[in-house]
């Protein structure tokens, strides 16, 4: 579909002389609006709510509006400056310091985020995972971090193996009983003190693990420090335009680095109201979200907005969404035709952002007050050089394919992968950091997607490593070997097609693929499980035993299979 551009609209947004604004633009400068500026030490949780409650004009207002189907909770910036000061001592009474890894593994609710910012006061290092995870992925990533305090449910502690995670000292339970050697979060809040010295830091140290996943082995830990925020701030300022009298909503969960970076730290640290929606997505649930809480400022990803335009403009015409100034959207190609949808059921244009977990923050962006080119991804953020590059990263020219790259050193860059130096060493080439997405970029410097360069699968926004998902396929005693790949899906994105053969006296049935999709689900997590499982007689792979996804997805979409003079007789 080929779309005019869309033209900024005016009294929109913060910058009306955005240009020399952003032409004159160094990140050094946005370091004024922090206290450290005078100290040199800090600690990005002051920065987003403490700061805030200490000024009589801000303290009481809502920093947070959690809102769930059975729950409704309001704290203000000064609400969540005592909460997440009592969590801290709670951690300090358990002697946790500064450098630990302390992983929350819970649905969001107030206590998450008190938790959260508990965590980093006392300089610790936070690590959120996705409510949804099962038994391995949890077991992989807090082995992997070497946590030594979970913070978590008593639902969810039957996935938590922990007599297989020796670092693992320590677990608080958040709401109900806490039996044993088990600290419960009601009882050592109720008793902790709401004053709190904060462990103040340096811009460098760490305050965050992210996992994420590659083509390769198992998730990795992206680790991110304190120093982001000026990002984060930047970003939020400039992309999701926010005013300190906005209402701002980030629908991504906090296990997920949007839910992190653009659903705490950017709207606290511009001083907004954040609101937080629990509870399963349905379009009517989240347009009544818009209209109940007015929201002003919505941040989303592509399938919902997909599912939002499958339910119908009736669906949409049924609320009063006026509250709504500005729409954003990541983590997937954001469809022209969800723009053409946005500009009707909203009468706003949907702007796309571009970004990863290692980048900590958005790279690549439509901002308010740019025109903006219907499936492109806009353009890079002021401070941040962006090319696209050949394999021995050399920049190409306009309208040429290729590697994704951004020039070294923006302040949100991931600055490890935690225990793997060499993983980290293998993103730069030449002073870029190589995306592993392709690109190109045109005449007029507009960025335009074009996919993955290796096997990494997207499915709903959800990045998903085919290796986690073969392991656990091969884990199921039926199946021998198994090749997984990302199928396109109109809604969804991708979804995830698995490839297995056999064991010995197994015959294909109904009820075996079902069982196999089962075990993947309730070992790594339903949106890891495989929507179509095909068998196979054999899965191609190269002499060295590699599995050919690219082949099983050239197969899959009936493309030409290229070159395979690498395939095992
Ligand atoms: C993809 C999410 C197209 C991309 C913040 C990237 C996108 C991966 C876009 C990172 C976009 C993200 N258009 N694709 N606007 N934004 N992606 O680490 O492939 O979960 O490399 O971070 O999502 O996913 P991650």
């Amino acid at each position: 579909m080929d779309m005019q551009p869309i033209p900024a609209r005016s009294g929109n947004h913060n910058m009306e002389n955005y240009k020399e604004t952003y032409e004159n633009f160094k990140w050094d400068d946005v370091k004024g609006n922090f206290t450290w500026n005078q100290t040199g030490k800090v600690n990005i949780a002051y920065e987003a709510v403490d700061r805030h409650a200490e000024n009589p004009d801000k303290k009481n207002q809502p920093a947070l509006i959690y809102s769930a189907p059975d729950r409704e909770e309001t704290l203000t910036f000064e609400d969540l400056k005592l909460k997440s000061n009592q969590f801290a001592n709670v951690l300090k009474k358990h002697h946790i310091e500064k450098g630990d890894r302390v992983f929350l593994f819970m649905p969001r609710s107030p206590e998450f985020y008190a938790a959260f910012l508990g965590i980093l006061k006392v300089g610790a290092i936070a690590g959120p995972l996705f409510e949804a995870f099962m038994e391995q992925a949890v077991r992989d990533r807090l082995e992997d971090s070497e946590a030594t305090m979970l913070i978590t449910t008593p639902d969810l502690l039957d996935r938590v193996p922990t007599d297989e995670l020796p670092d693992l000292k320590q677990i608080v339970l958040v709401g109900g009983d806490a039996p044993g050697n088990y600290i419960s979060y009601d009882e050592e809040m109720e008793q902790a003190s709401d004053e709190f010295n904060i462990e103040w830091v340096d811009l460098e140290d760490g305050m965050l693990l992210h996992y994420t996943s590659g083509s390769t082995g198992k998730p990795k830990g992206v680790y991110h420090v304190h120093n982001a925020m000026i990002q984060h701030y930047q970003t939020g300022k400039w992309v999701l335009d926010l005013k300190e009298d906005d209402v701002y909503w980030c629908t991504a969960d906090p296990g997920w680095v949007t839910g992190t970076s653009y659903g705490i730290f950017a709207p606290w640290l511009n001083g907004v109201t954040n609101v937080v929606r629990g509870g399963r997505f349905s379009p009517d649930d989240w347009y009544g979200t818009i209209a109940e809480k007015n929201i002003s400022v919505w941040y989303s990803a592509p399938t919902a907005f997909r599912k939002l335009l499958s339910a119908g403009e009736e669906e949409a015409k049924k609320h009063d969404l006026s509250s709504l100034r500005h729409i954003l959207s990541v983590g997937e190609p954001l469809n022209p035709e969800v723009v053409t949808w946005g500009l009707s059921a909203f009468d706003l244009r949907i702007h796309d952002t571009w970004w990863m977990t290692e980048t900590g923050g958005m790279l690549i962006c439509n901002y308010p007050a740019m025109d903006m080119r219907p499936g492109s991804m806009g353009k890079p953020f002021p401070g941040i050089e962006a090319a696209i590059v050949d394999n021995e990263g050399n920049e190409l020219p306009p309208n040429q394919m290729g590697n994704l790259a951004i020039k070294e050193g923006w302040p949100s860059m991931m600055r490890a992968v935690w225990q793997n130096p060499g993983k980290y060493e293998s993103y730069f080439l030449n002073g870029w950091y190589v995306s592993g997405d392709s690109a190109y970029k045109d005449e007029d410097g507009y960025f335009w997607f074009q996919g993955r360069l290796d096997d990494v699968i997207n499915t709903s926004g959800e990045r998903v490593g085919p290796f986690e998902v073969e392991s656990k396929l091969i884990e199921h005693e039926a199946v021998a070997e198994a090749g997984v790949i990302g199928k396109p899906d109109p809604e969804r994105g991708e979804i995830i097609k698995a490839f297995v053969t056999l064991r010995d006296g197994y015959e294909q049935s109904d009820e075996l693929l079902e069982d196999i999709r089962q075990f993947v689900k309730k070992g790594l997590s339903a949106h890891a499980a495989p929507r179509e499982i095909e068998i196979k007689d054999t899965i191609p792979k190269t002499r060295s035993g590699k599995i050919m996804r690219r082949l099983l997805k050239s197969w899959e979409l009936g493309l030409p299979t290229g070159d395979t003079s690498t395939l095992e007789e």
